[in-house]
């Protein structure tokens, strides 16, 4: 099977934005552990980040052209904020995992809230880069052996 992993707004500076919240992997590092975890699994994992709103919901829809049977997301700031975002995940209709480095709930009161939780099949927070690995492992176990 084929799983997309998103990478919202800032990601692309992990490694050096705020280590003590977000931690010392950069985003090459925490993909490049899971594309193997997939391929281990006999799966591919393609990713995508960027810090462009409109970017990540073309990257959504064109997953349904592909594809694509599961998508792990970390939408990072356009969680509290995007209605278009939540707009295209549901348009597609493709299982997805919301992922979090750190546990919005214990941080400032605006991140508590997120557009999309209620339509993922699951969230994962507060883990560090751990978080991703465990949604991957989650969706993992609900496909069948390739
Ligand atoms: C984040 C949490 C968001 O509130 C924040 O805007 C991010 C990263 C996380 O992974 O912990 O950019 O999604």
């Amino acid at each position: 099977a084929k799983l997309l992993v998103l990478h919202g707004p800032n990601l692309n500076l992990l490694g050096s934005r705020e280590p003590e919240v977000y931690g010392r992997d950069t985003l090459a590092d925490i993909d490049a552990r899971l594309s193997q975890q997939a391929q281990a699994a006999g799966h591919e994992l393609i990713s995508f980040q960027s810090n462009a709103e409109h970017a990540l919901v073309e990257r959504v829809q064109q997953a349904r052209d592909e594809g694509i049977d599961w998508i792990l997301i970390n939408p990072a700031a356009f969680t509290h904020t995007s209605v278009a975002l939540r707009d295209a995940l549901a348009a597609v209709a493709i299982p997805f995992i919301e992922v979090h480095l750190s546990n919005v709930h214990a941080r400032e009161p605006f991140r508590r809230h997120s557009y999309l939780s209620d339509l993922a099949a699951g969230v994962v927070c507060g883990f560090g880069a751990h978080s991703y690995s465990l949604a991957l492992q989650a969706a993992l176990q609900r496909l069948a052996p390739a």
